[in-house]
């Protein structure tokens, strides 16, 4: 479904991404798991076209989305959860769902997604007429997700979505993010810096560093590589897994 080749992206001189390639099937979770400054938001930037390619490919459903504009890529089916969430404060919570279906004109298909929304994160329900700067953490979180799924996508980009979030949260929030992945057959890209939760999550992986994969493979392959455990779960890796 989404077909990532020899990508390299830059800042100015900084070389962000040094020739990374993944992919995603359709129906599948994948996670994108790396320390700080690794390049994981970059590669989520690039594929929605945030930041522009200086070389390598994008290709989603076998059309090269390369060069493409961020409005013509959330037709094409992807929508990018930033990190951060990136709510509109100063909006109510209903016109930050609205502003998810900006590339869609069935406005009465799009209050049918606001009411499946509420259903699927039910204290935005409660909360729909309220500014969504005044939401807490976890409830803007989920108000981001809500948000991406708007635009109806196939394949939905997650930026370290539980970022700050108490456990209980977070959970709350994966659980929904497993209900659309099984459920609605949605194709999801995590990016994680927690390896634990995102390798119990996913089905498969990408370890990124300094702008290069690293390692991929199975999840459960991945627990139980020597130098993931060294390099992300340290010494007290024993009490996470076992
Ligand atoms: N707008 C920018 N201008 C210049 N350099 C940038 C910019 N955005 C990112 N970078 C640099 O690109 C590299 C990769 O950044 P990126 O945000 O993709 O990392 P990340 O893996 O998402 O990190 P984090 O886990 O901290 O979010 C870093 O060295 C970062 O300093
Ligand atoms: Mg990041």
């Amino acid at each position: 479904m989404l077909v990532v080749s020899n990508l390299h992206c830059y800042y100015g001189r900084i070389h962000a991404l040094k020739g990374i390639s993944l992919h995603v099937k359709s129906g599948e979770i994948v996670v994108l798991i790396g320390g700080n400054g690794a390049g994981k938001s970059t590669a989520l930037k690039a594929i929605s076209g945030i930041v522009q390619a200086a070389s390598g490919t994008v290709t989603f459903n076998n059309n090269d989305i390369t060069h493409i504009s961020p409005d013509k890529i959330v037709m094409a089916g992807i929508s990018h959860v930033p990190e951060g969430r990136r709510i509109f404060p100063r909006l109510t919570v209903e016109d930050n769902l609205l502003l998810g279906a900006f590339t869609r004109r069935d406005s009465s298909e799009i209050k049918k997604d606001m009411g499946k929304m509420k259903e699927l994160f039910p204290v935005l329900a409660n909360r729909s007429k309220q500014y969504a700067g005044t939401l807490s953490g976890g409830e803007q979180q989920m108000l981001a997700i809500a948000r991406g799924l708007m635009s109806r996508p196939s394949l939905l980009l997650l930026d370290e979505p539980t970022m700050g979030l108490a456990p209980v949260i977070a959970q709350d929030i994966y659980r929904q993010v497993i209900y659309l992945n099984k459920e609605q057959g949605l194709a999801i890209l995590i990016v994680e810096q927690n390896a634990r939760i995102a390798l119990g999550l996913a089905e498969r992986g990408y370890i990124i560093e300094t702008g290069r994969i690293m390692l991929e493979g199975n999840c459960r392959e991945l627990k139980q590589s020597n130098e993931i455990k060294r390099a992300y779960l340290g010494k007290d890796y024993r009490e996470v897994w076992e």
